[in-house]
C-alpha cells in the first residue's frame, strides 16, 4: 500500500493566533499536502468544554459495516487496509463530475484546520473532540454545483470482503448513505474531516475522510466517503430507509423531540466512568445561535 500523506498533524510551535491570521497564506497550494502543521482555528476552540480522552473516542464507535458492537469496531478496522489511492466520485448536478483522489479533494477544499466540536449520538451519548479537516463549503464552491442542485448526497465505502458486518446484515440498504440540504452543506460549521486529535483519522472513525455535522445526530456524519452527489431531490439515506419513524432526514439534535426508543432530553458524557456524567442536551447540540436560522420555516417536530 502506498504511504499515506499525513492529513491530521500535530500543532506547530507558532501560536495559534499568529498562524490563524496568516493561515491562508501559510497553508495554500501543495504545502498542505506536504507534512506541514495543521493549526487549531481559535473560532472553534470550545475552550470551556472538556476534551474526550482519545482512547475512548477511538474505541467506542459506531461503524456498522464492521460490527454492531461499539467495542468490536476498532479491532476489525485496525486490520482494514485502507485503499490507497483513495478515490471519491463527484457526480450529479455539476460540470466537475469525475473521480478525484483524496489529495485532490483536500487541495480543493483546504486549507486544513483543527476544530473542537461537540458530537452527540442519537443513542444519547456525547463526546468533545478535535477534528482536522476543511469546511465543506470550500470544496463545494470549487465544484460549482448547478443552481438546480438543492441537496448533497454522500456514500460510504462498502466492501463486504473487508467489512464483515455488511454480509451479516443483509437487510440494511448498503452502502451507508447520508445527505444534507445544500444550505446545510454550505454552512461554515459543516466539516470534511481527515484527522482526529492531530493524527490522520483512524479506520474506526471513518478514515480517510468523513463528514462532521456537529448540530445533527452523529449518524448524519457519514464515514469513509467515496461519493459526493449533487441532486435536485432529497436523497435517500440508509437509516431513513431502514426505520423512517426513528431516523428523519434532518436529525437535528433536539431535546424536545424524543426518539421512539430514547429520550433526547439529556446525554451521557463519554468519560469512561462506571456511572457516566449526565448533562442536559442543548438544542442543535449547542450550535443554536449559528444554525437555528436554517430552520426558521420548518416544523422541527415533524421534520425530526
Ligand atoms: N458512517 C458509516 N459509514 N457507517 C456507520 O455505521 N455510524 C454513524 C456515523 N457515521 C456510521 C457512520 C453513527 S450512528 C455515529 S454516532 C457516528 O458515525 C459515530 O462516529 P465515531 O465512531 O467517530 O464516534
Amino acid at each position: 500500500m502506498a504511504k499515506r500523506t499525513d492529513w491530521g498533524l500535530p500543532h506547530s510551535a507558532i501560536t495559534p493566533e499568529e498562524v490563524y491570521l496568516n493561515r491562508r497564506k501559510f497553508m495554500q497550494g501543495t504545502a498542505l499536502l506536504a507534512a506541514t502543521a495543521v493549526l487549531p482555528n481559535p473560532e472553534y476552540a470550545l475552550k470551556d468544554a472538556k476534551l474526550t480522552k482519545p482512547e475512548l473516542a477511538t474505541s467506542y464507535n459506531n461503524f456498522y459495516e464492521f460490527s454492531l458492537e461499539k467495542g468490536g469496531v476498532k479491532p476489525l478496522a485496525e486490520k482494514w487496509k485502507i485503499p490507497s489511492p483513495w478515490k471519491v466520485e463527484v457526480t450529479g448536478l455539476t460540470d466537475a463530475k469525475r473521480s478525484y483522489t483524496l489529495e485532490e479533494l483536500v487541495g480543493l477544499g483546504g486549507p486544513l484546520e483543527e476544530r473542537v466540536y461537540r458530537f452527540r449520538c442519537v443513542e444519547a451519548w456525547s463526546m468533545v473532540v478535535p477534528w482536522t479537516g476543511f469546511p465543506l463549503y470550500q470544496l463545494i464552491t470549487k465544484l460549482k454545483p448547478k443552481k438546480e442542485a438543492k441537496y448533497v448526497a454522500f456514500t460510504s465505502y462498502a466492501n463486504e470482503k473487508e467489512m464483515p458486518n455488511i454480509k451479516a446484515q443483509p437487510h440494511y440498504p448498503w452502502p451507508y448513505t447520508e445527505g444534507l440540504r445544500m444550505d446545510e452543506a454550505m454552512h461554515p460549521l459543516t466539516l470534511m474531516a481527515t484527522g482526529l486529535y492531530g493524527k490522520p483519522l483512524p479506520g474506526q472513525n471513518g478514515a480517510p475522510m468523513r463528514l462532521v455535522v456537529p448540530w445533527k445526530y452523529g449518524f448524519k456524519s457519514i464515514k469513509s466517503v467515496v461519493k459526493i452527489e449533487f441532486s435536485a431531490e432529497q436523497p435517500k439515506t440508509l437509516w431513513n430507509q431502514l426505520a423512517p419513524d426513528e431516523y428523519g432526514f434532518y436529525a437535528n439534535v433536539n431535546p424536545e423531540v424524543a426518539h421512539p426508543r430514547w429520550s433526547q432530553a439529556s446525554e451521557r458524557v463519554l468519560d469512561g466512568k462506571l456511572f457516566p456524567t449526565r448533562i442536559k442536551t442543548l438544542k442543535f447540540n449547542g450550535y443554536e445561535k449559528e444554525v437555528a436560522g436554517l430552520y426558521k420555516d420548518l416544523d422541527l417536530k415533524k421534520n425530526y
